[in-house]
């Protein structure tokens, strides 16, 4: 059985959490090996790495190149061996959260984000990237009502008006690796597309 690699993105308060365990669950049950991640993080040195890049201030090409740094070691340490046995990797953001948060909501260079993620990446992309599309406005409430918010959850409204408009030209460049899932919706709404968009690939039979 051949690995799969699904990655999931949107603006902070998009709400991915609670549908990446579900399914993860849904994969488990019929039998499959899960490997369930996140970045930045996802090892011990990527999650040191996460720690400085959600804390510190830095210019965006420093925060560019530990993300990737941290990407790199993800992907050796983690991602490739579990593909390799057959397991299914849910990753909560790849590198489409770097073109997004970095590329556009920091208006960061575009061009060198592609040279950075071919030299980490070496051609690895997600099978499928599950990206939750939710007004940024609509981010902010939830996100006020959330936990103590962090450096990018910080950041005002139009930073995540950039951002998603970073996760739209991804997919205008690779539509067929993503499903852009309308997150403004109940819990079971989305999840109802999420699974939609899983099982329309053939994914979970
Ligand atoms: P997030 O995934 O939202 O985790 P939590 O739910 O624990 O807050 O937080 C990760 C943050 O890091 C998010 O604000 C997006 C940001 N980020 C980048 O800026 N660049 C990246 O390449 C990645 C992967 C994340």
């Amino acid at each position: 059985m051949s690995g799969l690699f699904i990655s999931f993105e949107g603006i902070d308060g998009a709400g991915k959490s609670t549908h990446i365990a579900a399914l993860a669950h849904a994969f488990k049950a019929r039998g499959r090996a899960v490997t369930q991640t996140r970045e930045p993080g996802g090892t011990p040195l990527a999650e040191t790495l996460r720690r400085l890049v959600l804390n510190d201030p830095m210019d965006a090409l420093t925060e560019s190149l530990l993300v990737f740094a941290a990407r790199r070691d993800h992907i050796g340490q983690v991602i490739a061996p579990a593909l390799a046995k057959g397991e299914v990797v849910l990753c909560d953001r790849f590198s489409d959260a770097t073109f997004a948060y970095q590329g556009a909501g920091r208006e960061f260079d575009w061009d060198v984000l592609l040279t950075l993620e071919k030299w980490v990446q070496e051609g690895l992309q997600p099978d499928l990237t599950v990206w939750f599309d939710l007004p940024a406005s609509v981010a902010a409430v939830r996100l006020a009502d959330a936990r103590v918010p962090d450096k990018f959850e910080s950041q005002p409204g139009a930073f995540f008006e950039k951002v998603a408009s970073g996760y739209a030209r991804r997919q205008d460049q690779a539509p067929q690796r993503f499903a852009r899932i309308n997150a403004n919706q109940s819990p079971e709404e989305v999840w109802k597309d999420v699974l939609a968009a899983v099982q329309a690939r053939g994914f979970l039979a």
